[in-house]
């Protein structure tokens, strides 16, 4: 079986849906050809040169430039992408998917008799769960399936692991994780490596001092995600693929509080970090030991397969790999 990158990318967004109505789109949908889009250009325009440049400059708006283009056609998309939200939440109306459950909120109201979450807040959050959710797992996901292409004896370990905890037949479970240290351990080594949410923004909301230099309160900080995970005093050789960093000698995942996993902080720290990293680390874990215990990953016969490269990803707000081709073999059990 030849599974295309394309197609792959089609199958994400069937599931990112499936979550917000209740009900899978088809992959000829109108929605489907929003998302596409919707996706790829908030990627784009999310890219945090582009979004200072504008934020400083907001008068580049008004010129015919290519990124002004986008970010009009960025709102156009996304009036189409609720409006289309909309329409298929009154027709999946007994379904139960996130949209259905916000729409609710908005029926509330507060002390003084004011409703609280509007819908400007819905459409807000469904936004962010496109670009905070579905852009990072997406990228994680198709970065990881091109490192194991290219990697037969990791992938064949990784099956070792899986078939000796689940067998051949029981699917694998979330139980599952904490007997499958190579799998963790890969999936922790995929994070690391892309560190595909290169930069993110904050803001003091009061003065402060960082490393001892003092800092005014509304300055705006820039946590470089990426220097963080490839820094060659932290990690040795940090732009190799090299699962084992997270395992002690006897094949164990480190523990969380061990000082390499304490470095890994792919999804921030403190209050604002990513809300969404159980439930990113547990999907990881079970769409790769499903895939594994299934499928083998290879490179396609019709086509050559480079290394993932993270210097050489597609850039955007979220680091994504270059199309690519691979291969999944159906493994004999
Ligand atoms: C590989 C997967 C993911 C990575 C690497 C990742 C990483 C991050 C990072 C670095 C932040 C910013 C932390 C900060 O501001 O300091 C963040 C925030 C956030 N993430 Fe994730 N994320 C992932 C998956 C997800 C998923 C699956 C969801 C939702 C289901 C999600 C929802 C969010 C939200 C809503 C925020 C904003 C939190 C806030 O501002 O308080 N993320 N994520």
């Amino acid at each position: 079986m030849q599974l295309n990158f394309v197609i792959f990318k089609h199958v994400l967004n069937r599931r990112f849906l499936f979550c917000m109505t209740g009900n899978c789109t088809g992959r000829d949908s109108e929605m489907h050809r929003i998302m596409k889009q919707f996706d790829h250009i908030s990627n784009d325009l999310g890219n945090v040169g582009i979004d200072m440049l504008y934020s400083f400059f907001p008068f580049l708006r008004f010129l015919p430039l290519s990124y002004s283009q986008k970010i009009k056609e960025w709102f156009k998309l996304k009036q189409q992408f609720i409006g289309t939200l909309e329409k298929q939440a009154v027709h999946d109306a007994g379904k139960k998917g996130i949209y259905h459950s916000l729409k609710k909120i908005t029926q509330e109201k507060d002390s003084h008799g004011q409703q609280w979450f509007t819908d400007v807040n819905v459409h807000c959050l469904l936004i962010n769960v496109v670009t905070g959710g579905y852009l990072t797992t997406r990228g994680a996901l198709l970065s990881l399936i091109q490192i194991l292409a290219k990697r037969p004896e990791l992938q064949r370990a990784m099956q070792d692991e899986i078939d000796s905890v689940t067998g051949t037949t029981r699917e694998p479970a979330l139980a599952d994780r904490h007997q499958c240290h190579l799998v963790e351990a890969v999936t922790l080594e995929t994070l690391r490596y892309i560190s595909h949410g290169v930069i993110t923004p904050h803001c003091t909301s009061q003065a402060t001092e960082i490393l001892g230099v003092p800092v005014g309160k509304n300055t705006p900080i820039l946590l470089n995600f990426w220097t963080i995970h490839h820094n060659a005093e932290e990690w040795q050789e940090p732009f190799s693929f090299r699962p084992e960093r997270f395992l002690d000698k006897d094949g164990s995942l480190l523990p969380s509080t061990d000082p390499v996993r304490k470095r890994m902080i792919v999804f921030g720290l403190g209050k604002r970090s990513c809300v969404g990293e159980a439930f990113a680390r547990a999907r990881m874990f079970l769409f790769v030991a499903t895939v594994l215990q299934s499928f083998t990953i290879t490179e396609p016969d019709d086509a050559d397969l480079s290394d993932l490269l993270p210097r050489e990803m597609e850039t955007g707000h979220i680091l994504q790999p270059k199309p690519y081709k691979v291969r999944f073999i159906l493994r004999e059990k």
